[in-house]
């Protein structure tokens, strides 16, 4: 990764993936340690600007942070003076002023985080930009399936659900097709981005065509809370046309894995004992997101800040 910000996938070649996921191994290794803490970003400090809501990826930066013995700065809009009037950039020059070697920014807007690299020194990492990008959704959804088979190379994948609205699909088609994966999303027109020029990808209109022949289905949230109209007649409607039910589940090659970036509506777009059957990779996704944070963490820090750190220390602690 040459750069020196995380904000989309294409900041990232496909070698840089690779060279991310083999970091990842390493950190997947110290994750299950009995104590899972390197001292590789002793001294750096990262901040956390979260201007929307999250529970596994703040949890996963902050957890990823703290094993790579980085201090971390928590700023939740709630308690903070955005609700005072506080623009984005006040508030970033003065965490910068604090002395921040990095920011990691969720936010509403679409180039939110590329606009804060701008008024900061330090590297920005993207938490999710409002239907933009997720980058670092899409490493650890590539690395849980290269750890499931290998390499990504031919592997089919439907994403189904809101494509529209959602920066998953987004990041995650960029980066499948990136590593050699057939995409193929899955959605009703209304429920499809006006153009789907930025990617490599084929379309669907019901999830049946795409069932009996896939590897992979990536299922995906209703974001209700983007929409302006309702896409679908009922939620029950979408359930039927596009939702992996029981009866589908039923149907599926024993070997197809199933996805999903969570927070998952079970009983809407997925069954409710899907994620958790033998197929299902949900809690693969969250235990690699940690590792692959921490991935990106120890890259991008390494090559912003002391050279010292272009190699990875990820020898165990004294005692561990
Ligand atoms: C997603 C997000 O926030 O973009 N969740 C996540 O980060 N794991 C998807 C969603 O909100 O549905």
């Amino acid at each position: 990764m040459g750069a020196t910000h995380l904000l989309t996938i294409d900041d990232l070649s496909a070698a840089d993936i690779d060279e991310l996921m083999r970091l990842t191994d390493s950190f997947v290794e110290v994750s299950e340690r009995r104590i899972p803490k390197v001292p590789a970003l002793r001294g750096r400090t990262v901040a956390f600007l979260f201007y929307e809501d999250s529970t596994r990826t703040r949890l996963s930066f902050e957890t990823a942070a703290k094993r790579l013995s980085a201090d971390t700065m928590n700023f939740s809009v709630g308690s903070s003076s955005v609700s005072k009037g506080e623009s984005l950039r006040d508030t970033v020059q003065t965490i910068q002023a604090m002395g921040v070697d990095g920011i990691v920014l969720r936010h509403k807007s679409a180039g939110a985080p590329k606009l804060i690299t701008q008024w900061t020194d330090g590297s920005v990492i993207n938490a999710g930009d409002g239907w933009h990008a997720h980058p670092t959704q899409a490493l650890l959804d590539t690395y849980t399936l290269r750890q499931q088979r290998g390499s990504l190379t031919g592997m089919r994948i439907a994403i189904v659900g809101d494509i529209k609205h959602s920066r998953v699909a987004r990041s995650n088609a960029a980066a499948f097709t990136k590593m050699g994966a057939k995409v193929t999303f899955v959605a009703p027109k209304t429920l499809l981005p006006s153009s789907l020029e930025p990617w490599d990808v084929t379309v669907a209109h019901s999830i049946d065509d795409v069932i009996d022949e896939v590897d992979v289905l990536y299922m995906l949230r209703m974001q209700m809370e983007r929409q302006e109209r309702s896409p679908v007649p009922s939620l029950r409607e979408y359930t039927r046309q596009f939702g992996l039910t029981a009866q589908r589940f039923q149907r599926l090659n024993d070997d197809v894995l199933v996805m999903h970036p969570g927070p998952m509506n079970r009983g809407v777009e997925i069954a409710a004992d899907v994620p958790d059957s033998v197929n299902g990779l949900v809690t693969d996704q969250v235990r690699n997101g940690v590792a692959v944070r921490m991935a990106v963490l120890f890259k991008l820090f390494s090559t912003t800040s002391d050279p010292s750190f272009s190699k990875p220390t990820i020898a165990a602690p004294a005692g561990a």
